[in-house]
């Protein structure tokens, strides 16, 4: 049996509130699937507008396969190329980030202006036509300060994710803020162990010590039930809203994305070990209110996020293979907030340091011991992993179908 009907089978007989069969986070072939069904299909967080906030300014991606650049023109307008040069295929970008007038290729110096013309090609025969091989574009969007791709030829509707998400964010002025700090961890684990981990927060008082100070261990806080009877939520979405605030529960149909505003524990206002901000300066001066707690969005597959006050945290995962993820964070400020007089960097980013490398700790030893051919699924907390179960809910949901599609009208009818 080939792996996509194999696949098929375990998703079709897994059993609802346990986890996966083996195969999902050890076998090749299904990282393959995951990577051609999911990730090469869905729109994805890569990075924020104020990360390229000149005409020129560029940053590059790597997602499975396919080097990404995404570049602000000199219209303003941020575009996404296939980092593939149309000569011979070169990388044309190979920083990280940078800044250029031109994107040109180290190998044969073939140019291409920043809405992906190419402008020169040395030497080619009489003819030539230059307009035949401009970078070939990827679909691209912003939201709240967010750029999402996403692969496909022909991309789902961005706009209702780009409805519900941007009246929780746009408040917060994301897309004037700066980034302090970024790091890149790559988690010995399959994606999904990474975001299983990430929906609960069953594990918190066992293993964060930092972030618990701060931060609600609640299923209400993390997870996706239960907040609308929960007074503590329902006093605080009052009074943010009554601030201007978007902060209740929302989530759409198919469980892809969804936002809430939870408070911090106690008088916390941030991630710190103290709870006071790591900020001296606002993010944004509009939010009058104090104490507005943690804006929390995730869209899956590739980010969650924490908007405070004083700063964002923000988080993009990407697989690298069947057993390894990278994580990249990325620490927001004012964009005028300047280190060692609006904040200490040590302060700012010491949490979720931490945090993060707990949380690749436990991702790792997971994967570890689901590699045993004893392992077999294991059962959920109803009342803490709850937002576990969603998150397979939404991935057995987005890849049945996309399997059923691809296979053979033979073995359609047997499924
Ligand atoms: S491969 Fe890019 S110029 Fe030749
Ligand atoms: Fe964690």
């Amino acid at each position: 049996m080939d792996a996509r009907n194999e696949m098929l089978r375990l998703i079709r007989s897994r059993r609802e509130g346990f986890s996966l069969e083996q195969p999902f986070y050890t076998d090749p072939d299904f990282f393959k699937l995951d990577m051609e069904l999911i990730w090469y299909r869905d729109w994805l967080f890569v990075g924020h507008d104020c990360e390229i906030s000149k005409p020129g300014n560029f940053f590059t991606v790597q997602v499975g396969d396919y080097p990404v650049v995404l570049v602000r023109d000199r219209e303003g307008k941020i575009r996404a190329f296939h980092n593939s040069c149309r000569h011979r295929g070169s990388r044309v970008c190979t920083t990280q980030k940078g800044l250029s007038a031109r994107l040109v290729c180290p190998y044969h110096q073939w140019t291409y202006d920043l809405d992906g013309k190419l402008l020169f090609a040395r030497q080619m025969a009489e003819g030539f036509k230059h307009d035949d091989y401009g970078l070939k574009p990827v679909a691209c969007e912003r939201a709240g300060g967010y750029i999402f791709i996403c692969l496909a030829d022909q991309p789902t509707d961005f706009v209702p994710f780009r409805a519900m998400m941007e009246p929780y964010f746009l408040p917060h002025h994301l897309t004037e803020a700066k980034v302090a700090f970024e790091s890149t961890i790559v988690e010995k684990g399959n994606w999904k162990l990474v975001w299983e981990n990430n929906r609960e927060c069953y594990h918190c008082a066992g293993n964060h010590p930092e972030l618990c100070k701060t931060f609600p261990e609640a299923p209400v806080a993390t997870g996706v039930n239960g907040a609308d009877n929960d007074p503590e939520m329902l006093a605080h979405w009052a009074k943010c809203e009554a601030a201007g605030l978007p902060s209740r529960f929302r989530i759409d149909d198919a469980g892809q994305y969804r936002a809430t505003r939870a408070p911090l524990l106690r008088d916390a206002v941030s991630y710190t070990m103290s709870g006071k901000p790591a900020v001296a300066r606002k993010l944004a001066p509009r939010v009058s209110v104090d104490r507005i707690g943690t804006l929390l969005l995730y869209h899956y597959p590739t980010t969650w996020n924490h908007v405070l006050g004083d700063h964002a945290v923000t988080f993009r995962v990407l697989p690298i293979s069947t057993t390894e993820t990278a994580v990249t964070t990325k620490w927001l400020v004012h964009k005028d907030a300047v280190e060692g007089t609006d904040y200490d960097l040590a302060e700012l980013t010491h949490v979720w340091t931490e945090t993060n490398d707990q949380d690749r700790r436990i991702v790792e030893e997971n994967a570890f011991g689901i590699k045993s051919p004893a392992y077999e699924p294991g059962p959920y907390s109803e009342e803490h992993e709850g937002g576990v179960a969603q998150f397979l809910e939404w991935y057995a949901g987005f890849i049945e179908p996309r399997l059923v599609e691809g296979q053979q009208p033979a073995l359609r009818n047997v499924a």
